[in-house]
């Protein structure tokens, strides 16, 4: 079955393990809605330029025009962080602040709030038709995708964290009516600390982290696509990773499997049967290398090497069937595995193929 269901997504969100394929996915997908008409841009959140080898063209931290309706950009959260505050509050350094510093190391994933953040405006400035993220490796997907609730989380009333910014913004309002009076009483006013509004801050934050929770959760608009490859390991994560998706209030649009090992192409039961009984496999290499002049080592080799395959598919189809029984109700779409790496945008276009139109 080719991957569906995609053609009215505003945000297609792919994760994974490392190395399975994120990037390649996400960049086939962003080309094939671009092909269908829309307006796509692709983003990675990966520092790593790993992008760039996938379209064989540089990416920039802006959108880079890739091709007609396709734009691909870096994301760096850390220069979103400062870019989001200097926007908001132009003047104060609020990223400097001590407050700020403190607080802000203990929400975890403020980076990625800010990334998805970044998306949000993306998205609510309606420049592009539709975004397709490429997530950086391992545990970073869930860390960016529970950043909202987690920070939340931090941020609520009872929280620390949340008494010891109500605690400075009422210093600071103590403070500015003390200089205030200072002012009324001495002629030679003195340079003030700018006054930060933490309080507002923090609930502009937590108001920012909710409405990314409510377009993470919209099915209508939102896609998570999680990739993987047919191995133990690879689909035990998987699995985890659909829980704990699932635990933050969303669903996994579906499971790309990758780098399937493709079926042998000829008569698979003959092969068994070679591969099976050496003096059978023996026999042949010695019939079929006296018909073609062939070394019968050549022939024996070649059953041996196309058994290698045949085997490996097979280990392959038991953890895809381990996949299916463990998560009966997402849509699973098999990739093979391609001879060559999938990189430049000849290579992803083979590739999109076989994704959407096998
Ligand atoms: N089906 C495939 N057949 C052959 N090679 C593939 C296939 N899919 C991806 N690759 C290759 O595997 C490598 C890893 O793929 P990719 O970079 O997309 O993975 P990733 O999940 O984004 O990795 P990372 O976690 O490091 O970001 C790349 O060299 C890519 O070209
Ligand atoms: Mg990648």
């Amino acid at each position: 079955m080719p991957l569906q269901g995609l053609d009215a997504k505003r945000l297609v969100i792919v994760a994974g393990k490392g190395g399975v394929g994120k990037t390649t996915t996400s960049s086939a997908i962003a080309l094939e809605l671009a092909r269908k008409g829309r307006k796509t841009l692709l983003v990675t959140v990966d520092p790593a330029k790993r992008l760039e080898d996938s379209l064989g063209v540089p990416v920039g931290t802006e959108a880079t025009p890739i091709q007609p309706r396709l734009w691909a950009m870096m994301l760096d959260p850390s220069a979103v962080i400062a870019a989001h505050f200097k926007e908001r509050m132009p003047e104060a350094g609020v990223t400097d602040h001590p407050l700020f510093k403190t607080v802000s190391s203990h929400l975890p994933g403020l980076n990625e709030l800010m990334a998805i953040g970044k998306l949000n405006d993306l998205r609510r400035a309606n420049k592009y038709d539709a975004i397709v993220v490429d997530t950086a490796p391992t545990g970073h997907a869930l860390s960016f995708l529970s950043a909202p609730a987690a920070i939340r989380e931090v941020l609520a009333d009872k929280s620390l964290v949340s008494w010891a910014i109500k605690g400075y913004s009422v210093y600071q309002k103590l403070a500015g009516a003390a200089r205030k009076l200072q002012g009324v009483f001495a002629k030679d006013k003195k340079e003030a600390p700018p006054d930060i509004d933490f309080e507002r801050i923090f609930e502009d934050m937590d108001a920012e982290a909710e409405r990314i929770q409510e377009f993470l959760r919209d099915r209508e608009h939102s896609a998570l696509l999680l990739v993987t490859i047919p191995e133990k390991l690879p689909v035990e994560e998987t699995c985890d990773l659909d829980e704990a998706v699932r635990d933050l209030g969303m669903t996994v649009h579906a499971v790309v499997i990758n780098k399937v090992q493709p079926p042998f192409g000829g008569d698979a039961t003959r092969l068994d049967a070679l591969a099976a009984h050496a003096a059978a496999s023996r026999a042949f290499a010695a019939k079929a290398a006296a018909a073609t002049g062939d070394d019968p080592a050549f022939v024996e080799a070649l059953v041996a090497a196309a058994e290698f395959g045949r085997i490996r598919r097979g280990m392959n189809l038991e953890w895809i069937a381990e996949l299916e029984k463990r998560l009966p109700a997402v849509e699973r779409v098999e990739m093979p595995l391609f001879r060559e790496d999938v990189q430049g945008l000849k290579r992803l276009g083979a590739f999109r193929a076989a994704l959407f139109e096998a």
